[in-house]
């Protein structure tokens, strides 16, 4: 049976136990979660500020390319497509992406990423150092309030207030592991 897609159809009301809020939470943030890793692991060359200053300071530095963004984003939007395919099989209490949900959260996991990198460099960061929070949640942060925007019948019978605490709770350590990994296996040079 086929379910339901679009932004105006929400996927109705689930009995929220702990369970069932994490597995919401961890399975609804993964198109958010890997653009971030592809990003790593496609990115580099041009860079999206194209080398700009402003007051004598990176506007994004050399961190943030088109070739990451671009490839992040599309990993996401890919992975929302794959994971309404797995889910539809699975369990109809797993959420489906309608396509602006698929776009939005890996659009807005970028977007917040860069807008990370913009407010490093204005901290005199430089490229790379680690500033916590801003570094685990700035790309959740903006694709919450992307697709809060854009796809809002979807958003609010999704995130729930108890799957947005678990979700801003989870997402921290999620990203602080996959960084881990990322650097123990060799992909990353620094472990955050
Ligand atoms: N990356 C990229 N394009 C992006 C995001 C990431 O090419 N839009 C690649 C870059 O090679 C970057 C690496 O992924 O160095 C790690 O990403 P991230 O930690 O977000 O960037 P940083 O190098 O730490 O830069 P910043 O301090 O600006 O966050
Ligand atoms: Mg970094």
């Amino acid at each position: 049976m086929s379910r339901p897609c679009g932004d105006d159809v929400p996927f109705g009301t689930r009995d929220e136990t702990a369970g069932s809020v994490v597995v919401t939470a961890v399975w609804v943030m993964l198109p958010t979660y890997l653009p971030n890793s592809v990003a790593v692991l496609v990115g580099g060359g041009r860079p999206i500020d194209g080398g700009r200053t402003w007051h004598g300071t990176r506007l994004l530095g050399d961190g943030k390319t088109w070739r990451g963004a671009g490839g992040g984003f599309l990993a996401g939007a890919l992975l929302a497509l794959v994971l309404n395919r797995i889910g539809a099989t699975r369990s109809a209490a797993l959420p489906v992406f309608p396509r602006r949900a698929a776009v939005t959260l890996p659009a807005g996991a970028m977007l917040g990423d860069i807008g990370g990198s913009f407010l490093k460099r204005r901290l005199g960061r430089e490229r790379g150092a680690p500033v916590p929070v801003l570094d685990q949640l700035g790309f959740a942060v903006g694709a919450l309030v992307l697709t809060r925007a854009l796809a809002p019948a979807w958003f609010r019978s999704t995130f729930t207030d108890s799957v947005l605490v678990a979700t801003v709770v989870l997402t921290p350590v999620l990203h602080v592991l996959s960084n881990v990994a990322a650097y123990l296996v060799g992909v990353k040079g620094v472990p955050w």
